[in-house]
């Protein structure tokens, strides 16, 4: 039997902070107490060890996969490259959030780059040379054409743990103020004043042809796999209560106070970004992620686009907010994630759980990741 002991560490389970240490054997934690006399052990040097990091949404991987405008990387260089950043950012699960639906000016999720992602990434898992646990979060824009069938190619696919479902229709949501899409868009596109008024009246013409049907069918599809379902950028009490009715568990980014007390009254978790922690606001103008987690309204955060940022936010709200100690904080990003996403197997220092492990120190106010463990392999 393979035994690892972590000694001098302050340990962080789901409620406390515990001075001591942690036995691993065959890769579950088995012992949390103190490890002092045990022979060789690993001194922590008095640094956080915390559970591995559960990611639920990130779009980072398209980052590695388009490392410019025009540029497409090879999907295996990409994957590896996006793994390693992940792991080096004490994030042992991630789901990797991949697009479909297709709007014409998409050069990311045309064609069959999206499975071409979804085939390496299984391929490097099999091949067990990635650091952490990748699964797949589909995320499914429902105002376009081919949403339902790309979203059903997807399901065969052992990977495949989330889908949401999400509407970037200008005007509503993410979007309700038409000025701050016009910014976003036109800074992204470069598109001209004139170009992105025909831009919107073609989405939203496709919102009212495509939206609700094509919503039905993927929830369907959901459903037939028993695969949990998010909703995105829900902004309304009509948002929310649709999202219950059709058994969505998880809020991703609810835009206005209101939708996330809903959301949370109708039995979902709140998820939130956490570089909204860490730029102190959302940058499309919807409601803060701190000022969720200080109305206790706050369940899971996620890294969105920057990996780094779940670390980060973790210490920076517990030293914000009285209201929330370490243990709140990291519960946000390991166990409330876990079981939202029925990963009962992790996402917590306690025995019988996997020891994805992460040994954090705090140098001048920010966490530095120094060691990170997966299964007790040590893969950063
Ligand atoms: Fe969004």
């Amino acid at each position: 039997m393979a035994e690892q002991v972590f000694a001098n560490c302050r340990v962080v389970t789901a409620r406390d902070v515990l001075p001591g240490g942690v036995v691993v054997r065959d890769g579950v934690i088995a012992e949390i107490g103190d490890t002092t006399r045990a022979p060789a052990a690993l001194d922590c040097e008095g640094d956080y060890l915390i559970p591995g990091l559960i990611e639920l949404h990130t779009d980072h991987l398209e980052s590695h996969f388009k490392p410019r405008p025009k540029v497409f990387w090879p999907v295996e260089a990409a994957v590896v490259a996006h793994d390693a950043q992940i792991a080096a950012s004490g994030i042992t699960t991630v789901f990797d959030a991949l697009r479909v639906g297709t709007s014409k000016d998409d050069d990311v999720s045309i064609g069959s780059n999206m499975r071409r992602l979804a085939e390496a990434i299984g391929r490097a898992k099999t091949a067990g040379v990635l650091r952490a646990d990748h699964l797949l979060h589909l995320r499914c824009e429902l105002a376009c054409d081919d949403t339902v069938p790309e979203t059903a190619a997807f399901l065969d696919d052992p990977n495949l743990r989330l889908i949401s479902l999400m509407d970037h229709t200008p005007g509503q949501r993410q979007f309700t103020r038409l000025d701050k899409f016009k910014e976003y868009y036109g800074g992204k596109t470069g598109m001209s004043e004139p170009e992105l008024e025909a831009y919107i009246g073609e989405r939203l013409a496709a919102h009212d042809r495509l939206a609700a049907p094509n919503r039905r069918r993927v929830v369907e599809l959901a459903r037939s796999r028993g695969i949990p379902l998010a909703s995105h950028d829900d902004a309304t009490s009509a948002h929310v209560e649709e999202a219950a009715e059709d058994g969505v568990t998880i809020a991703e980014f609810p835009t206005t106070a209101d939708a996330a007390a809903l959301s949370r009254r109708r039995g979902l978790y709140v998820l939130m970004g956490a570089p909204n922690v860490v730029r102190g606001g959302s940058h499309s103008g919807n409601v803060s992620a701190q000022a969720l987690a200080e109305s206790g309204l706050l369940d899971i955060l996620s890294s969105d686009y920057v990996p780094f940022s779940l670390l980060q936010s973790v210490f920076a709200l517990s030293e914000r907010l009285p209201g929330i100690d370490l243990p709140a904080a990291v519960r946000l990003v390991t166990r409330n994630p876990a079981v939202a996403s029925g990963l009962e197997d992790r996402g917590e220092i306690a025995r019988g759980k996997r020891a994805d492990l992460v040994q954090v120190r705090v140098v001048e106010g920010l966490p530095m990741v120094r060691s990170v463990w997966r299964e007790g392999r040590r893969v950063a």
